[in-house]
Parts: C-alpha cells; structure tokens; sequence
C-alpha cells in the first residue's frame, strides 16, 4: 500500500471513531486544512509531468474526496444522535395534570401592620422606621430613661458586647464623643426621637416594626411587633390622644361597640401616661373579646401604652415643650392580630408552619382599603 493510501485508511478510521464536532473538525483541519497533508499533497502535482500527473492526479483527488465524505457523514451522524438525545431528554408529558397554582399567603402580622398604616394614612399619619439595631442613648436615655433608672431593668434587653459600642461621630449633632451601648431595641418608641432630631414638628407618624425582649411564653416571644404612634404639633392634649385611638380600634375592629378602658399608669417617656384595654360585650351580655376578665361577662385585653410626651423627651429630641406638645402611643402588632383573628397562641406566629399560614394567612389580593373596609375577606 502507498503512503497516501494507508494515511488516508488511517483518517478514515478516525474519522469514524470522532464522537464529537470538535474532533471531526480537527481531523479535517488536519488533513484538508491549508497546511494539511492532503492539501500538500494536491500542491505536488505542479511539479509533475503531465503523464505523472495523469496518474497521480485522480489518486490524491479520490483520497481528498474519501475524506470530505468520511466527515460528511460522520459529522451528519453525530448531529442526528445529539438531536436525538435531546428529543428524548426534553419530553413533555402531555397527560399530566396542570401543576398545582403557586401557593404562598401573607402573614397575619404583615396584614394588620398593611391595616393600620392604611387607617392612619387617612387619618393623615406618615410611615416612618428606624433601626432595629439601636443604641442605648435612643432606646432609653433620649426617653427620659437614665442609666440608673429602675424601667430600664424592666425591658429584658438584649444588648451587645461592650466592644460593640458605638462612640458618637463627629458629623452628629449629639454628644460628640459619648460612648453608647448598643442593644436590639426594646420598643419601637426610638422612632419617636429619631423622627423628631430630623424631621422637627409638627409630626404625625406611625413607626411599625419588630422589637426584641428576652422573654417568652404563649403570649410573649423574644421578637414581637409595635407600632408607635407619634403626634406632634401645637395646643394638642389628652382629649386628641382618646379621639384618635378610640377612632382607630373601631376602624381596626370594625365595630362600633369597642369599649376602651384608659388606666393611669406610668412610662417615663409620657407624662400623665395612659394605658388602654379593649373589650367589649355582645347582645347577650356574653364576653366577646378581652382576656383578664373581671366582672362575669365582660373582659378586658390590655393592648397599648400612650401618654403625652413628656416635656423631658421633647428637649431631649431638640424642641421647645413650651411651644410644641404631643401625644405618643405604642400597640403590640401581634396582639391586635390574635384579637381580631382568632389566634390564641403567639409562638406559632414565627414557627413558619406553612399549615398554619394556610389557615391564617391572607391572600395576597385581599389590600385593605377603608372603602371595601380594612378587615381581610375570611
Ligand atoms: N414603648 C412602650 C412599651 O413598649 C409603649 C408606649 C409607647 C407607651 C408610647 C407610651 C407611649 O411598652
């Protein structure tokens, strides 16, 4: 066998061994390419006499022809079988029932908050925040809360290592230089302080958001939910505070027959400081809502601290308390959903139990707009 004829059985068998596009095209470069054998070998018949040429001319054009079929095939070959594979890998079963719709609800705590900043939006009220992380200074001592006062031992406070406190810049308008301890704020009533250093007055403002105690039982959880309440604003006294809350719990409630019970009580931010309990009776006389229950058929349900802000707290955050006054509330989130919505235990609330939020959950087109009232469609 010449040389170019064994070459070529060689290629040939290559060829048919490829078992990628890749492989067969280097094999073609290879053999046909511009500084391929084949290709050198085509460039030797200019050198030949016509008689060799006659001869070895139709030789290395078959050998070149052998080739280009060779990879012609094997390359039509190989596309067939990825065709295949992907024909077979793809499939779609047409007999299968549809998939199920995608499920997912919103949380009962996410729906209230939506409620209310829906009920305060009409009644002129911003949304503010603040951080969670937050240092003691507007926790507590903005608050009219010293390091030595006896309510700052009553917050179960989850505060962070010493190394973690944060020295105030000196970009702040505060103590510049003071050392302050940071912790996981107790209470969303920081908001107020903050609200008030940015923005000054007047102020109307709800600040919902998660807060952290270290405590926990059916009815308390280490993470909770508030909103404060803030307004600030000139002539404003206790009577607005009752007005305003009397006006949001029966919206919240949607039922006129909300009965408030306002006890005097004591928060160091608030002076005179109000504490309110919902409750109210059915036709029958029967206890509809309220725990603690006191006379037979009547119970009450302690749900929210408010107060005028104290003076204290208003030079604290930069105002004048003999120009500016206001009244500050703070209502447990997830205490208003358990009342309106049937929950007895708050645990579950952060157990993450998809049947729960199944039950309780709401679904994502169920807005609350005051026209179609702010309760969720059972
Ligand atoms: N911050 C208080 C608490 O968490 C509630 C409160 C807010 C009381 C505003 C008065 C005014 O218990």
């Amino acid at each position: 066998m010449t040389e170019p004829d064994s070459r070529r059985d060689e290629t040939l068998l290559a060829i048919a061994k490829a078992e990628t596009i890749d492989a067969l095209e280097a094999l073609r470069v290879e053999a046909l390419g511009k500084k391929g054998w084949v290709s050198a070998l085509l460039k030797t018949l200019g050198g030949m006499t016509p008689d060799e040429r006659q001869t070895e001319g139709p030789k290395i054009q078959g050998v070149r022809a052998a080739i280009a079929d060779a990879i012609a095939a094997r390359k039509a070959e190989l596309e067939t079988a990825e065709l295949n594979a992907r024909l077979a890998s793809e499939t779609l079963d047409l007999t299968l029932p549809a998939p199920a719709a995608p499920k997912g609800s919103v949380h009962p705590v996410s729906q209230v908050m939506d409620e209310l900043a829906e009920i305060f939006a009409d009644l002129g009220f911003a949304v503010a925040t603040g951080p969670e992380i937050e240092d003691d200074w507007h926790n507590f001592t903005a608050l009219n809360m010293a390091e030595t006062h006896p309510a700052r031992a009553m917050h179960d406070t989850f505060y962070f290592p010493d190394h973690d406190a944060m020295t105030v810049p000196a970009s702040s308008s505060e103590a510049v230089g003071e050392k302050r301890r940071m912790l996981l704020r107790t209470h969303t009533s920081p908001v107020q302080i903050r609200s008030m250093v940015k923005q000054g007055a007047p102020i109307r403002i709800i600040a919902p958001g998660r807060v952290y105690r270290s405590d926990s039982d059916a009815t308390h959880t280490p993470m909770f939910h508030q909103v404060e309440g803030l307004v600030i604003d000139r002539d404003i006294h206790l009577g607005h505070l009752k007005w305003t809350l009397e006006t949001f719990l029966k919206a919240f409630f949607e039922r006129e027959d909300i009965v408030l019970r306002l006890r005097p009580s004591y928060f160091p931010f608030t002076e005179p400081s109000v504490e309110v309990d919902v409750g109210w009776k059915d036709e029958k006389g029967r206890r509809v809502l309220g725990g603690d229950g006191d006379a037979p058929g009547h119970g009450w349900m302690e749900l929210l601290g408010s107060g005028m802000v104290n003076a204290r707290v208003l030079e604290f955050a930069g105002l004048d308390p003999s120009e500016w006054q206001g009244f500050a509330f703070g209502v447990g989130v997830d205490r208003l959903a358990m009342l309106k919505y049937g929950m007895d235990d708050l645990r579950a609330f952060f157990d993450g139990d998809g049947r729960w939020l199944d039950h309780y959950g709401f679904s994502a087109f169920d807005q609350p707009t005051l026209s179609s009232g702010v309760g969720a469609r059972a």
